[in-house]
């Protein structure tokens, strides 16, 4: 699989630190940012890595262009979204579609978009958690595969229920994965299949 990042990269840490034990291999990392520290996490790990500059690109659809030459050059059977934080066009995402994941810190459809952990304190919900799904041209809408609820806390901050979250994340991504490389995931109708058996909207739930 192709990894895309823009920051932090841990989701990108968990998956390198499973990928063995799940029968996967990353073949290459790419970052729309130069600064992102997911970059050295790969290279650490002995992964190809690229910063693809957007600045370099008259428009999205020539970047788009290129990371999609740049992700084919490796033939990858899956392409995961781990914290790139960029629109990626409707021809990137069709030329993908079934074989592009990403991960969402909301229980989707609730709290598409940015800041979700602090929407979710604003709107005082007793639960958060955060998704596995497959990506459609609509943002933040494909089909979901995988969602951990994550107990919002009294004395909860954005940054204290971010953490949660994301040790939450790891759990799933990695999970989502497996099953996609065991060949058991796939997307058919608009719809995430495990097992030949289409998932509910929620896609299988997992409690933290
Ligand atoms: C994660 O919280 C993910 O849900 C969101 O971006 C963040 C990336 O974190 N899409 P990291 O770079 O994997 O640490």
């Amino acid at each position: 699989m192709v990894v895309l990042i823009s920051g932090s990269g841990s989701n990108l840490q968990s998956l390198i630190d499973q990928q063995a034990e799940h029968g996967v291999n990353i073949a290459a990392v790419w970052s729309n940012k130069e600064s992102a520290y997911g970059l050295k996490r790969a290279r650490h790990a002995g992964i190809a890595n690229g910063f693809l500059d957007p600045k370099s690109f008259a428009d999205r659809r020539e970047y788009d262009a290129a990371l999609r030459d740049l992700i084919e050059k490796d033939q990858p059977d899956l392409v995961v979204l781990a914290g790139f934080m960029r629109i990626l066009s409707d021809e990137f995402v069709n030329h993908f579609q079934g074989r592009l994941l990403n991960i969402h810190p909301s229980l989707l459809p609730k709290y598409p978009g940015l800041d979700t952990h602090a929407r979710v304190l604003a709107s005082g919900d007793a639960l958060h958690g955060c998704s596995v799904h497959f990506v459609i041209p609509q943002l933040d809408a494909g089909p979901t595969i995988v969602q951990a609820q994550v107990p919002v806390l009294s004395d909860d901050t954005a940054t204290s229920l971010q953490a949660r979250v994301q040790q939450q994340e790891h759990r799933i991504y990695a999970l989502a994965v497996q099953w996609f490389a065991q060949d058991r995931l796939h997307m058919q109708d608009q719809q995430a299949w495990l097992d030949g058996q289409p998932l509910p909207a929620t896609g299988v739930v997992i409690d933290a």
